[in-house]
């Protein structure tokens, strides 16, 4: 069996990651892929902790319990998808943690370090608007990560990591269903056969 491959969505808070990653495994599975929706915090574990309201540590803390969630995201789900073949996409990663914690932190290099035992994404998108613009989009009451300094701070970073290589841009200006045309078109030369394409 073939080993499948981890495709990751990052961007700010608001960007739109949530409906393209779920758009992206529609299409996939619609097209004979084996896919699977999975997303970071997790609800288990230090991914719960996180996610509770009012939750507050200091941000090394934090950097390292997104961490811990993480290696437990990749043992339970991660990993065996890949195992079995799976296109696993991942709603945020470990490029979250260097854009939030990073830059919370001024370490990069740190997060990266603790960030170093998971499996590096096959191919990494960061869907990228305005912080203004995807702050405008959240209707609910904001989190302690939303707020236009820190967003700004962070879409820089991932923008960073755009110039290095690591990730691959989208423009999540444009409508839904062009972003996942943009996104479908650039993610196509990183799949592989699909396992049972239909009659
Ligand atoms: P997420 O669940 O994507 O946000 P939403 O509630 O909008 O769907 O992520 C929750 C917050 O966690 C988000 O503000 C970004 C932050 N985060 C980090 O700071 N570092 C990380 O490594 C991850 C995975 C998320």
């Amino acid at each position: 069996m073939d080993r499948g491959i981890l495709v990751t969505i990052e961007g700010i808070d608001g960007a739109g990651k949530t409906t393209q990653s779920k758009a992206v495994v529609r299409w996939l599975k619609k097209n004979g892929y084996a896919a699977k929706y999975t997303s970071e915090p997790t609800s288990v574990g230090a991914g719960k902790l996180l996610g509770k309201p009012g939750f507050t540590a200091s941000p090394a803390l934090e950097a390292l319990l997104f961490a811990a969630d993480r290696m437990e995201h990749v043992r339970r789900v991660i990993e065996p998808g890949l195992k079995k073949g799976y296109v696993i996409v991942s709603d945020r990663y470990v490029h979250s943690s260097i854009a939030y914690q990073g830059t919370m932190l001024g370490d990069m290099d740190w997060v990266r370090t603790i960030n170093k035992f998971v499996p590096k994404p096959d191919v990494a998108f960061l869907l990228d608007v305005e912080p203004r613009v995807a702050l405008s989009r959240i209707k609910r009451p904001k989190s302690r990560f939303e707020k236009l300094e820190l967003l700004e701070a962070v879409r820089n970073a991932y923008l960073d990591m755009v110039a290095s290589g690591e990730l691959i841009l989208l423009d999540g200006t444009k409508s839904p269903s062009q972003v996942t045309e943009e996104l479908l078109a650039k993610l196509k030369p990183f799949l592989p056969n699909p396992k049972c394409k239909g009659p």
